[in-house]
């Protein structure tokens, strides 16, 4: 926790209360309401947490205003451009970038924790053949706590050690198995020697019945997918994260409850939401029909893929995003797809709209990455899970931190009571 040399003062019916503001490395200062309920008796009232900070981090930094996004300090562009997922998973595991000893290391570890107990097996099969992949991926890695025993002990680094590592190693083959249960395809079994975004392609779509070669520009793209969504600070699955991990709840159970929270349209639910919206919307012509909608107040339609609680400028994740779309495209020679072409004049027409630019709503990084994994085959069912395989390191780093600090106490948010008073009970006959 940063030192705190300024101060606040609050005036509560005529009594001055005294409140230190600390000040963060980057971002805006913070007000520190630890004690004021013990000093003053009052409660702060911030549905949604839109101005509080619910911990402090060295983890990640974004600045909404100007579209930054920091990995322990390194920019997201950066990271996309020159590195790739699993050094990314190291920085934001270990705080910094590794040797190549260490990552060879690092490397090593995840890939030989890559397959799951084959007794696990029998949980996908426990599911109804048209299950959602995210329903099978909160109850399979709910269920890892049953069969990690020698990871649970939260209280153990080594098993705090084990327990990421196995997540960011399982992950992608929970996903991919998801996918091939739901649509009745064997098991692909993970490989070793192939990349980690090449060894996801190859569980997601090789068949027993022939050879898969991944080619090296979609596993490049499929990396830059897992990268871009690695970690978003305290977004809604993070901090659910850290609030089911506050108990001391095992940290598979943690990580279920934040890919639970990820499934929302308003979260992760959004990639796939978003294409659902562009085929429904089918060709260009319909599109002012659907910004009108979106436009309407007393239509609850909006826009998928645009707006973020952060981004108010742009999203830096959706730059890169885009980029990556026309690369992929062009190498499946998809440029003209028609869900594409509707995206494109989509964005272009929301953009002009000064709805739009009023409220500064833009793309976001779900506007693009459902469009690169259309095209690289993926059903929308898929793109959330996705989003969570990528998302678990930074659940995992954030749990870690959190687990590591000594103010962790267990979350408890209070509420501004409008019920009714104590009143007493009526008997049923005379009701
Ligand atoms: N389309 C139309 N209007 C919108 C949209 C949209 N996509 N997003 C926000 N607005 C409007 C709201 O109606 C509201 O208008 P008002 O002030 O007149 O009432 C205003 O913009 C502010 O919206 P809020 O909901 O208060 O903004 P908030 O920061 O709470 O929400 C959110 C952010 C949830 C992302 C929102 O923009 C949204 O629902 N977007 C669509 C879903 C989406 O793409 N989610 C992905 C987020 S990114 C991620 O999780 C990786």
């Amino acid at each position: 926790m940063a030192d705190s040399t300024k101060t606040a003062k609050l005036t509560i019916d005529g009594k001055d209360y005294e409140l230190p503001i600390h000040s963060p490395t980057a971002g805006p200062d913070v007000l520190d309401i630890r004690k004021l309920y013990a000093q003053a008796g009052v409660f702060t009232y911030d549905p949604g947490y839109t101005s509080t900070a619910s911990c402090d981090s060295t983890i990640t930094f974004i600045d909404g205003d100007e579209g930054v996004l920091l990995h322990r300090g390194y920019p997201i562009d950066q990271l996309a451009a020159k590195s790739h997922y699993l050094e990314v998973c190291y920085l934001l595991l270990y705080g910094e970038l590794p040797s190549p000893s260490e990552l060879e290391d690092f490397e090593h570890r995840v890939t030989n924790h890559t397959m799951l107990h084959e007794q696990m097996m029998n949980f996908f099969r426990g599911f109804r053949r048209d299950a959602h992949p995210m329903a099978v991926m909160v109850g399979v890695v709910g269920a890892m706590s049953a069969f990690y025993h020698d990871s649970t002990d939260i209280n153990d680094p080594w098993q705090r050690e084990v327990a990421s590592i196995r997540l960011i190693a399982k992950m992608p083959t929970i996903a991919a198995m998801a996918y091939k249960y739901t649509i009745g395809q064997p098991f692909e079994y993970p490989r070793n020697d192939l990349d980690y975004a090449s060894n996801f392609l190859r569980m997601c779509f090789a068949v027993p019945a022939e050879d898969y070669v991944v080619n090296p520009i979609l596993s490049r793209a499929m990396d830059r997918i897992f990268t871009l969504h690695a970690d978003h600070e305290q977004n809604a699955s993070t901090s659910t994260v850290r609030l089911a991990s506050s108990s001391g709840a095992n940290p598979f159970a943690c990580i279920a409850a934040g890919i639970a929270c990820l499934w929302g349209p308003a979260h992760g639910g959004a990639n796939q939401a978003c294409l659902e919206m562009l085929k429904e919307i089918g060709t260009p012509d319909r599109i002012p029909e659907f910004i009108a909608r979106a436009k309407d107040k007393n239509d609850p339609f909006r826009l998928m893929g645009f707006g973020h609680r952060v981004y108010k400028n742009f999203d830096p994740r959706a730059t890169v995003m885009k980029e990556s779309a026309d690369e992929v495209l062009e190498l499946l020679g998809v440029e003209n797809n028609p869900t594409l072409q509707v995206a494109k004049e989509l964005e272009k027409q929301a953009l002009e709209d000064p709805y739009f630019a009023d409220k500064k709503l833009f793309p976001n990084v779900d506007f693009y990455s459902g469009i690169i994994l259309e095209a690289m085959g993926f059903p929308t069912s898929m793109f959330t899970p996705i989003f969570a395989l990528s998302r678990t390191v930074g659940w995992v780093s954030q749990w870690k931190e959190m687990i590591g600090d000594p103010q962790n106490k267990i979350g408890r948010p209070r509420q501004l009571y409008l019920g009714e008073t104590a009143r007493d009970y009526v008997d049923i006959e005379k009701r």
